[in-house]
């Protein structure tokens, strides 16, 4: 079985019809979390251009743990509303940000991330984590991106046992 042997070419909806493609396959057949997010965090940061992380946090109690990523390696436990990961959380919505250095109480992993989009994890009501993509790009990510990550979140959720 072979994935993302050459990155998706196109527009970003096109690029994100072919991962959510790519990602249905991966999960076939597979429930574990675990398993799904990690092939998930590499079909991210092997198929979408100038990314310097793409992972998991889950929240375990009340603060977010560091889960499957591809990338530098990163804080372990960020506090629900701390930094870009936390208070996409706490706000249960989609946070795009084009310049995390503007971003109060950013938390800086990796010195090379300019922008940032967090998708939060939510199953039956309740956020179980997030989903957070780097760039070293200033405003790497828009609406399009906003649109195609909160899709491979879903499919993510629907695929994997809680
Ligand atoms: N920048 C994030 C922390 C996680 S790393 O980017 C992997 C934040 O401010 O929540």
């Amino acid at each position: 079985m072979t994935f993302a042997a050459q990155r998706p070419a196109g527009a970003k909806p096109e690029v994100y019809r072919e991962l959510a493609l790519q990602a249905r396959g991966l999960f076939e057949g597979e429930r574990d979390a675990i398993a799904n997010a990690a092939n998930l965090a590499s079909l991210l940061f092997y198929g979408l251009d100038d990314l310097n992380w793409a992972g998991f946090y889950f929240l375990k109690g009340d603060v977010l743990v560091l889960g499957p990523f591809q990338g530098k390696p990163a804080c372990v436990r960020i506090e629900m509303g701390k930094g870009v990961c936390g208070t996409a959380a706490a706000t249960r919505e989609t946070l795009v940000v084009a310049d995390v250095h503007e971003f109060p109480g950013h938390i800086a992993c990796d010195v090379a991330s300019n922008s940032e989009i967090v998708v939060p994890l939510i199953r039956d009501g309740r956020v179980i984590g997030v989903l957070d993509i780097d760039s070293p790009q200033r405003n790497r990510f828009d609406d399009e991106d906003r649109a195609g990550l909160e899709a491979l979140a879903a499919l993510w959720l629907a695929a994997s046992a809680p």
